[in-house]
Formats: structure tokens, C-alpha cells, sequence
């Protein structure tokens, strides 16, 4: 997105209904879905299918909540819209360095993704299925930099390994992942995809030197494309195995958002990777951001103004090529993404109860057959 002023009180109020205790809580909270319950009939008018999709969706739309409120307590617009945190300085100023806007799209993507899990959550229970509690895995400790509530999380920010692949495959006209599963898209950020960074200061120790806060913004200028990328494969590949119009309706509404955040982070990690903050170092670490415009990179696949999805092969070579989403296979999809999420280190301090319980999810949603009854 462009690089104008922002406006910090151009969206005030909108959604305003929030309140502090909903913003944190679930919908209903209450009842917690076993990871053992049976694939039966759900009362009201939801098969047993379209509950697990959208039960998936909502504890999916829940770890996002919550990483995104932690990115908003430190580095976002404070306002009682997105409540909880009340903003780091140092740290804002570096997600301003790569973007003016950044602190209100931080602020907006927040908002967005509560509202996806309070709506997904509302609406099961609305139909007599369960909605998703996750608050009793909400035992990790974040950062305790300024800014930060102190609350305990359900995702680690903290040490994220990023596989930064999405960059290339976007821009890539002869491959898309669903007809070639073996190949290989090289990462716009090697370094990302090989150790473990921080994206928020952990206290107030990561705020220097200068360099090493910026690397720390960058980490998060990264990981907010690469899960938004995920959320935009993800909600077309569920949509696919809905039994009823009005939950494909649901995931076909919410997906395209995840889209448009996509586009919009996607946009902003090009300043990270461009000229004037490109490239950069990290002094205590090596972490390394290069400029994708300059050599050995540079080209179709690298540089940093190609940002709209290049057309590609889709479901078939004997087809013409077409820009779509890549990729949306639909078998397996909730483990997938259970083991991305994972594989980024997200969830290291995490339960194995906590594990048992989204590879239950993500097993029923994976389970869900359209047309099932
Ligand atoms: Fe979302
Ligand atoms: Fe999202």
C-alpha cells in the first residue's frame, strides 16, 4: 500500500461493540470440544462436516486473534477498539520506518481477526454446535518489553522460523504447489527459514542497538504476510467440502479478507527488502534482510514492485494458465496448516494437551465430506 499519512482517527469507533473482556474471550465460552467427540449429526441444521470446518476456522482465527493482539499492544494504534497494550515507542517507530500506515494496518488486521473467531463462534453456537474455547491453553508467558499487558498467550512470537517461500511462488508463472508438490520456490529471506527470531522486542533489552530493533520489525514485516498467505489457501480449501450454502457463504466471505490482508503485508515486506532499509544486519544475531532488487537476486521472482499474483498452471497443464490463489488443495488441509503453524514455532512452550486438541479439530475438519449428512 502506499506510503501516505495515515489517519489515525479515520476508523474510530467502527465495531466499536467490542469490549475488553470479548476481545480476549470467546463467544459463549464455556465448552470445550474433546478431541475424541464423535463425527455425529450436530443439533440444529449443521452437518457434523460443516461444524468441524468451521470449528477448525474458529480455533485457527483464535491463534491469530491472539498473536495479532500481542503485535497490537506493542506496535499498533492504541485505542479501546483493539484494547489490551499501550504501544512501544521504539518499537513503532521501526514498523513506521518500513511503512507509515503500518501501525493502523497492525490496528485493523487485529480487529479483523476477532471479529472472524467471535462471528465463526456465534454462528456454531447459534446453531446448536459447540464453539471453540482455547483459554485453557493460554499458559505462555509474553513479552514483558514496554507496552506489553503481560497477559499470558496462546502463540509464541518469540521464536519464529518463517518460511518465506510464499514471495516466489506468487511470482512464479510455471509452478503452483498443488501439481507440483516437490518443488522447491526459494525464500525471499533465507536467513528467516533457518533459525529462530524474535519478531516482538522480548523486553525491553531487544529495544537496542537500532539495528537489532529494526531486524526484530522486519521479522514481523515477514511474518505477517507468511501467515496471511496461509489463511488465504486455507479458507477456499475448507469451502470446498461444505455441505451447506450458508457455511461455504461463511468461509468464501471470510477467506478473501485473509487475501486482502495477504496483499497488503505482502506489499509492506517490500519495503523491508528494498532500498533505503535494505539490506540489513542484525549486529547480535547475523539475521540478514537482502535487496530483492539488487544482485543475485532482482528478476521476476524477486523484485520487490511484482506483487500482484503472477498467472500459473491450475488444476491442469492442458489448461490455460491463471492467476488463482495456489495452493487450495483441499485433502488435509487442517493438519497442514496445523503443521505449518507449528513448523514456524509458533506453539513451542506449548501443552501437548494443547497439541491433542487441535490435531482433534483438525482431524474432523479434514474428515468432512460434502454432501454428508
Ligand atoms: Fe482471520
Ligand atoms: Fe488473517
Amino acid at each position: 500500500m502506499a506510503t501516505s499519512s495515515a489517519h489515525p482517527g479515520r476508523r474510530r469507533g467502527r465495531r466499536a461493540f467490542i469490549t475488553k473482556g470479548l476481545a480476549f474471550g470467546v463467544a459463549g465460552a464455556g465448552f470445550s470440544l474433546l478431541p475424541s467427540e464423535p463425527l455425529l449429526a450436530e443439533p440444529g441444521s449443521l452437518t457434523a462436516g460443516d461444524a468441524a470446518l468451521l470449528r477448525f476456522a474458529a480455533a485457527a482465527e483464535i491463534l491469530e486473534a491472539d498473536f495479532w493482539i500481542q503485535y497490537n499492544e506493542l506496535g499498533g494504534v492504541q485505542d479501546s477498539e483493539v484494547p489490551g497494550g499501550s504501544g512501544n515507542p521504539a518499537y513503532t517507530e521501526k514498523f513506521e520506518a518500513i511503512d507509515d500506515d503500518f501501525p493502523q494496518y497492525v490496528h485493523d488486521n487485529t480487529d479483523d481477526e476477532i471479529t472472524h473467531f467471535r462471528f465463526l463462534n456465534a454462528y456454531l453456537e447459534s446453531h446448536g454446535a459447540h464453539a471453540v474455547n482455547l483459554e485453557p491453553f493460554r499458559t505462555l508467558p509474553g513479552s514483558t518489553a514496554t507496552g506489553s499487558s503481560r497477559a499470558r498467550r496462546l502463540t509464541n512470537l518469540m521464536q519464529l522460523t518463517l518460511d518465506t517461500s510464499w514471495w516466489t511462488r506468487y511470482r512464479d508463472d510455471a509452478h503452483n504447489p498443488d501439481l507440483d508438490p516437490s518443488f522447491v520456490f526459494p525464500q525471499a529471506v533465507p536467513d528467516l527459514s533457518k533459525g529462530r527470531f524474535t519478531a516482538i522486542p522480548r523486553t525491553d533489552a531487544d529495544l537496542k542497538p537500532a539495528a537489532h530493533l529494526q531486524a526484530i520489525a522486519n521479522t514481523a514485516a515477514f511474518h505477517m504476510p507468511t501467515i496471511e498467505q496461509g489463511g488465504n489457501s486455507l479458507y477456499p480449501a475448507l469451502a470446498q467440502r461444505a455441505t451447506s450454502v450458508e457455511v461455504l457463504r461463511i468461509l468464501i466471505s471470510i477467506g478473501p479478507t485473509e487475501t486482502m490482508h495477504f496483499q497488503t503485508w505482502s506489499d509492506v515486506a517490500g519495503h523491508v527488502v528494498s532500498a533505503p532499509l535494505a539490506p540489513l544486519t542484525d549486529p547480535t544475531n547475523g539475521l540478514t534482510f537482502p535487496d530483492l532488487n539488487a544482485a543475485p537476486f532482482g528478476g521476476e521472482l524477486f523484485e520487490t514492485e511484482l506483487i500482484m499474483p503472477e498467472p500459473c498452471p491450475f488444476l491442469s497443464r492442458q489448461l490455460p494458465k491463471c492467476s488463482v490463489i495456489r495452493p487450495t488443495e483441499t485433502r488435509g488441509v487442517a493438519m497442514g496448516t496445523l503443521r505449518f503453524l507449528n513448523s514456524m514455532g509458533l506453539f513451542i512452550g506449548q501443552s501437548p494437551q494443547f497439541f491433542q486438541f487441535m490435531q482433534g479439530l483438525a482431524t474432523a475438519a479434514d474428515a468432512a465430506v460434502r454432501g454428508a449428512v
